[in-house]
C-alpha cells in the first residue's frame, strides 16, 4: 500500500487536477457567454465577510449559518469588532456590495455575475464538498416576473449550451409578506397535530421555520409533509399572478418546468418564486446542479433601500460531475496547435525568437526548451497531439528557414522564417 503523505488537503477539500481543469473550464466560458449576451456584469466578492452579514442575510436558524459556517480563528482588532467567516453563498454578499457601493443609483436593473469558491461545513460526499465552486447571477432592482425569466432563461440556455439539455426545473413560489403569515399558520396547524411523529429538527423547525419542514430528508417527515396543506392555495392573488406570468412567459420561449408545490430551499431571503434544477435521471431532487429564486426582502434587511431582486447559483463541480459521466467532449484550451522544436544551441536560441513571434500574434504554441534530444521534443508533440511541428536545426538557422511538418498528413515543407506566421495562419484556417 501506498505510504499516506505527510500532509493531505483537509476532508471536503480537493485540488482540481489539470485534466481535469478544462470541463471547469467550459463550464465558466459557456456560462460567462450567455451572461454578457444578457447584460451581466461581473463582480468578485470577497472571500471573507463579517458572520452578521449571514446571520441576518440567510438566516440563523439555517443549516449553513446554524451548522456549516467555517468560522475564522482571528483575534478581532479595534477596527474588527466581529468574527469573520469563510462565505458560504455569494446572493448575500452581492447585496452587501449593492448597499455599500450606492448601486441603487445606477441604471436599474443591476444585474452581476460572480464565479468562486464557497465554504459549507458539510459531511462530505460524491457531489458535496466542504469548498465547492459556484457561478451565480443576480438581478436587482426588478420585481416583475420577467425578471425570473430573465435569469430562469439565461440558466436554461446555458445547460443548452453544455449539451446537458435533458434538466428539469422545479419551480414553486413562498408567497410575499402579504400572504406568508397565512401560509405558515396552515402549515403550522398541520404540523401540530403530527407533531409527534416529527424528527427532532422538525419539531424545532415548526417553531422557527415551518416550511423547511416541506424540505426535510427524513422519511416519516416526508411522509407526513406529502398531505400539507398546498402553498399555493394561500397565496394572495398578487403572487399567483406572479406565477401565473412566469409560467405564461416560460411557455413562449418553450422552456420546460414542473411545478413542484414542496419545493422551500434552505435559505430564508426568498420570496415568491423559487426554483431548483436537476438532470433528468434525479427525479427526487437528489443533487440540484443550480438553485435560486426572488429574494425582495434582502437588501432592506441588510440596511438597504427596497429592492426587488432575483437570481440563480449553478454549482460548477456537480455540474461537470455530470458532464464527465456523460462523456460529453469538451474543447482542450490549454491544448496547443503548433509545437515548436529545435536542435542545437544556435538553433534553441533562434527558436525562443520564433516563440515569442508565434505567440504575440496569438498562435497556440508550446515548446519544450528544457529537452535537446529532438526525438523527445518530437515524443512530447506527439503527446500534445499538436497539428504542425515547426523544426528549426543548424541548417535552417543559416539558410534563415523552418521545417513545417503536418502531424496528421505526415508531410513537411521548408519554408522561410519571414513567411511562417502567415503560413500557419492560412493552414489554420483551412483546418
Ligand atoms: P444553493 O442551492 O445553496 O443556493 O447553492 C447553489 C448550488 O451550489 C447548488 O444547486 C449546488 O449545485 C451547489 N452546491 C451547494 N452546496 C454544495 C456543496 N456542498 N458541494 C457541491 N456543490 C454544492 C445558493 O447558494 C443561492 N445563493 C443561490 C441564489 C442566487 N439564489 C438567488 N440568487
Amino acid at each position: 500500500m501506498a505510504k499516506k503523505p505527510l500532509i493531505q488537503a483537509p476532508k471536503g477539500f480537493r485540488d482540481i487536477l489539470p485534466e481535469n481543469q478544462k470541463y471547469y473550464e467550459f463550464v465558466k466560458q459557456t456560462a460567462i457567454k450567455q451572461l454578457r449576451f444578457s447584460g451581466f456584469k461581473r463582480i468578485d466578492l470577497p472571500t471573507l465577510e463579517y458572520r452578521s452579514l449571514y446571520e441576518r442575510g440567510v438566516g440563523e436558524e439555517t443549516d449553513i449559518v446554524s451548522k456549516e459556517m467555517f468560522i475564522v480563528d482571528r483575534k478581532s482588532t479595534s477596527e474588527d469588532k466581529e468574527e469573520y467567516v469563510m462565505r458560504p453563498e455569494g446572493t448575500a454578499g452581492v447585496a452587501r456590495a449593492y448597499i455599500e457601493h450606492g448601486m441603487h443609483t445606477w441604471p436599474q436593473p443591476v444585474m452581476l455575475y460572480y464565479i468562486g469558491s464557497f465554504f459549507r461545513y458539510e459531511q462530505p460526499q460524491e457531489g458535496r464538498y466542504r469548498e465547492h465552486w459556484q457561478i451565480g447571477a443576480e438581478i436587482l432592482g426588478a420585481q416583475r416576473a420577467s425578471s425570473d425569466v430573465e435569469t430562469i432563461r439565461v440558466l436554461w440556455n446555458i445547460f443548452q449550451d453544455l449539451g446537458l439539455d435533458d434538466i428539469t426545473i422545479y419551480i414553486n413560489s413562498l408567497g410575499c409578506p402579504n400572504c406568508r403569515n397565512n401560509i405558515k399558520n396552515s402549515l403550522k396547524e398541520y404540523f401540530n397535530l403530527n407533531k409527534s411523529k416529527l424528527c427532532t429538527d422538525c419539531k424545532r423547525r415548526l417553531q422557527k421555520n415551518v416550511f423547511r419542514i416541506l424540505d426535510c430528508k427524513n422519511q416519516k417527515c416526508r411522509t407526513i409533509a406529502k398531505d400539507a396543506p398546498p402553498i399555493l392555495d394561500n397565496l394572495c392573488v398578487y403572487c399567483k399572478n406572479h406565477l401565473r406570468r412566469l409560467f405564461e412567459m416560460l411557455d413562449d420561449l418553450g422552456i420546460k418546468y414542473d411545478l413542484d408545490p414542496t419545493l422551500v430551499r434552505g435559505l430564508d431571503y426568498y420570496t415568491r418564486t423559487v426554483f431548483e434544477v436537476t438532470t433528468g435521471e434525479d427525479k427526487k431532487r437528489q443533487t440540484s446542479l443550480a438553485g435560486g429564486g426572488r429574494y425582495d426582502g434582502l437588501i432592506k434587511l441588510l440596511g438597504g433601500p427596497e429592492t426587488p431582486a432575483v437570481g440563480f447559483a449553478m454549482g460548477l463541480d456537480r455540474v461537470v460531475d455530470v458532464l464527465k459521466q456523460r462523456k460529453i467532449k469538451v474543447p482542450d484550451y490549454e491544448k496547443p496547435i503548433v509545437f515548436l522544436a529545435q536542435l542545437g544551441e544556435s538553433a534553441k536560441r533562434k527558436s525562443y525568437e520564433i516563440l515569442q513571434k508565434l505567440q504575440a500574434e496569438g498562435i497556440p504554441v508550446q515548446a519544450t526548451p528544457f529537452k535537446d534530444s529532438l526525438k523527445a521534443q518530437l515524443k512530447v508533440a506527439d503527446r500534445l497531439k499538436v497539428k504542425f511541428t515547426v523544426i528549426i536545426g543548424q541548417k535552417e538557422v543559416n539558410d534563415k528557414t523552418v521545417i513545417v511538418r503536418d502531424m496528421k498528413e505526415s508531410v513537411q515543407e521548408i519554408i522561410p522564417q519571414t513567411d511562417l506566421i502567415t503560413f500557419l495562419r492560412e493552414k489554420l484556417n483551412k483546418k
